[in-house]
């Protein structure tokens, strides 16, 4: 039987940027027996394990991916993520090229160095018609949105033909699908799952300036300012310099810090964000958190932290968790945005909890005992 024919999850990646990268090599790598399970939340999510979920569809622009195999384009430029699965099998899934709408931002065209930016291949863009018919053709069962960040007209087109095509949806980027509530009720309407918005790293700033502003608030430290600032360099942040495309990314990373505090912090005192690009960080993160608070008889205190990860396999850590929980909602019937999932993996769900509550609920939505 050939890769394309196999039983599993049928994924169709769009962007096959670092975190596709990331997320393609480690199917490879958790192959069953292959390499230890580090870095797995679950081995198992409905029957599924990561070696189940293939890709046997995807679509790009650049001119180093369209028209190789997905195997391949993942390791050309401008990926420039760590490289822990370099001898791929081939998946026998051709990148199509995409319609380019607004995926790519007219500033990566200035930047000095090609290899570090999108070159747009010059290929027939498809129609909606054509995609789904592909989508449908590829018997894909779940769809991997990977776009950059302000890929607002480019993440509806392939919504819409997640839709058409009876496809789960999993939004990994901060473009409003799920937590959207006319998106919402279009994908309950059709039947089709959706997971979203804006996948929360494994063990990224997020989560972890979410869990502090927990702590201050069930510590009874009251939090009066804090700040969050990244760099990177890879074409995540390299596109995200211009601040025009930035304005959803910032509202899912502000609010998922708001979410989570004891009273909301005036605008003034909160700054969450993309910070800048610094090129030698390649696919490096770096976060600086800080943290000022009261403690008991109004003492004053602070915190600083610094984390330091590889952005994309963070990312995958959880895509691989969120692609089973999207499969085992299509197998289950279910449709719309799929809460708790959505509310565990993503930084702006439709509805926000405590990670700890996400979290049992997650554990729950796999046990099939909450939906
Ligand atoms: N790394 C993380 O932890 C994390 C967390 C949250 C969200 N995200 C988001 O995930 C997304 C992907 O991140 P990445 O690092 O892989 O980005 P990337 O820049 O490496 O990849 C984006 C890919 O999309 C392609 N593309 C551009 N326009 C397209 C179009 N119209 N159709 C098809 N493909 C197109 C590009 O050629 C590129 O291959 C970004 O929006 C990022 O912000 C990542």
């Amino acid at each position: 039987m050939d890769a394309l024919s196999r039983p599993g999850i049928r994924v169709a990646l769009v962007g096959v940027g670092n975190c596709a990268s990331s997320f393609v090599q480690g199917l490879q790598h958790y192959r069953d027996g292959a390499n230890d399970l580090a870095g797995l939340m679950h081995l198992e999510i409905g029957g599924y394990r990561p070696s189940d979920v293939r890709v046997v569809a995807a679509w790009d622009v650049d001119k180093r991916k369209v028209g190789r195999d997905v195997a391949e384009a993942v390791f050309a430029k401008p990926n420039c993520t760590a490289v822990f699965a370099p001898d791929l099998d081939p998946t026998g899934a051709t990148v199509r090229m995409g319609p380019v709408l607004d995926g790519v931002a007219e500033h990566m065209g200035d930047y000095p160095d090609e290899s570090r930016t999108f070159l747009v291949a010059d290929e027939a863009e498809p129609s909606r018609a054509e995609v789904v018919e592909a989508l449908r053709a590829a018997n894909v069962d779940v769809m991997m949105n990977y776009l950059p960040v302000g890929s607002q007209k480019a993440s509806e087109f392939y919504a819409e033909c997640a839709l058409e095509a009876g496809v789960a949806f999993v939004n990994n980027i901060p473009v409003f699908i799920a937590s959207d509530p006319v998106w919402a009720e279009r994908f309950r309407a059709a039947g089709v799952p959706i997971v979203g918005d804006d996948i929360k790293a494994q063990l990224g700033a997020t989560i972890v300036h979410r869990v502090l502003t927990d702590l201050f608030k069930k510590r009874g430290v009251k939090l009066e300012r804090t700040y969050q600032l990244n760099t990177g360099g890879n074409t995540d942040f390299l596109n995200m310099s211009n601040r025009t495309r930035l304005a959803s990314k910032k509202v899912s990373k502000t609010e998922a810090v708001q979410a989570v505090a004891e009273r909301r912090l005036e605008d003034e005192n909160i700054h969450v964000g993309p910070s800048d690009y610094v090129a030698w960080q390649n696919d490096n993160k770096v976060a600086f958190i800080r943290m000022e608070g009261q403690l008991f008889g109004g003492v004053p205190m602070n915190l600083e932290m610094r984390l330091s990860v590889e952005d994309s396999p963070n990312s995958a850590g959880v895509a691989i968790d969120m692609v089973r929980c999207a499969a085992l909602a299509r197998d289950r019937g279910l449709s719309g945005p799929i809460l708790a999932p959505s509310a565990f993996f993503c930084k702006h769900p439709p509805e926000q909890m405590t990670d700890d509550a996400a979290h049992r609920e997650v554990e729950a939505f796999i046990a099939g005992e909450a939906g």
